[in-house]
């Protein structure tokens, strides 16, 4: 097809599966063209199972850049800042998966590679782009409701992905924090801005965190409470903001198909397509490559930043480093 956006998709663990899966599926105008990892062998095995053309090396990615219009990098954590340095030498846009790095060195470095090739990268946080949170952006807009004075998330999920995942080793950044508590930041950020102080306390085991509550307090006493959790499934719990006049309840924000704003006098329900979430990321994405955009208005560069900030001193206070 004439003007197909052709994507790689590199590291070839779960989450590029339903990438593929959405590509296939949702994706008007888009192919999953190579898909790169650090075994060639794997390459092949999942070439031969999705049909893809090129099973690449990393390497092998890097000398032939023009096979492809960008690349999705969602190896572990730990990768992510060699991953991406390697391919925004070598002018690929980049669609990052989260957590964009395992503190804000490294996340810098990442930006100022990008700026300093003109190529885009973007962190791939989906849950900005939903439907549903766009509405819940335009409600905050408004002012409807009044002051604001809390709000409350949580996010533990995990438990499916077996005792030997990624999740609880401090060698691929493991942790509640860096796995959920970025979707709890951002989501915080999108309400409110940058805190004024954060509090911790939290559970490590291994050098890396299993559960953590953390608040965001800013001025005029607003509170953020949130947590993030390996330990219990509270999947379902909705995130909710109170203002003085009413609230804005989302259930299952990080993946969001419905949105219920109270007042005193009136309870609106608005419900949004069931479709896999990430296909409004990518369709973002792909926009700002064909436009030649170099960064993203819905994930800029600082608020990446400063999510990343924010993650660091999580860990820290919990005593959790990386490299
Ligand atoms: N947006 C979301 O909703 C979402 C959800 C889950 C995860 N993520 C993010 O995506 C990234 C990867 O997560 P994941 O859950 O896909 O991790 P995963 O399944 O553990 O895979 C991680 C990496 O391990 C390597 N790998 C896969 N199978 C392997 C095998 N049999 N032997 C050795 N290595 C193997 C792959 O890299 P190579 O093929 O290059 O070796 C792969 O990229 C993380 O950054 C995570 O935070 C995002």
């Amino acid at each position: 097809m004439e003007n197909q956006f052709k994507w790689a998709v590199c590291g070839l663990g779960r989450i590029s599966k339903r990438f593929v899966k959405v590509i296939n599926k949702l994706s008007k105008n888009s192919i999953v063209i190579a898909c790169v990892s650090s075994s060639k062998e794997r390459a092949i095995k999942y070439q031969k199972k999705y049909n893809i053309k090129y099973a690449l090396t990393y390497k092998e990615l890097a000398e032939s850049p023009s096979l492809v219009d960008a690349v999705y990098v969602c190896t572990n954590i730990n990768m992510h800042h060699i991953n991406v340095k390697m391919f925004l030498e070598k002018k690929i846009p980049i669609l990052c998966e989260k957590t964009f790095s395992y503190d804000y060195k490294t996340a810098q470095e990442m930006i100022e590679t990008a700026k300093n090739n003109n190529t885009l990268i973007m962190e791939a946080m989906w849950t900005k782009f939903l439907p549903a949170t766009q509405y819940v952006t335009e409600v905050i807009k408004k002012h409807n409701l009044g002051k604001l004075i809390s709000f409350k998330g949580n996010f533990c999920a995990g438990i499916g992905h077996g005792p030997n995942s990624r999740i609880y080793k401090k060698e691929l950044c493991g942790g509640s924090i860096l796995d959920l508590g970025v979707y709890l930041v951002h989501y915080s950020l999108m309400i409110n801005g940058l805190p004024n102080k954060i509090t911790t306390n939290g559970k490590v085991i291994n050098g890396v965190d299993r559960w953590c509550n953390f608040s965001f307090i800013y001025d005029d006493n607003v509170i953020g409470h949130l947590r993030s959790s390996f330990k219990l499934l509270e999947i379902k719990e909705a995130f909710i903001i109170n203002y003085e006049n009413g609230y804005i309840k989302i259930p299952r924000f990080f993946d969001a198909k419905k949105v219920i704003v109270k007042t005193f006098n009136q309870k609106v329900i608005k419900k949004f397509k069931k479709v896999d979430g990430f296909i409004y990321e990518i369709e973002h994405f792909e926009n700002l490559v064909r436009n030649k955009t170099l960064e993203s208005p819905v994930v800029n560069y600082d608020t990446t930043l400063s999510v990343m900030e924010i993650l660091e001193e999580l860990n820290r206070q919990l005593g959790v480093t990386f490299y």
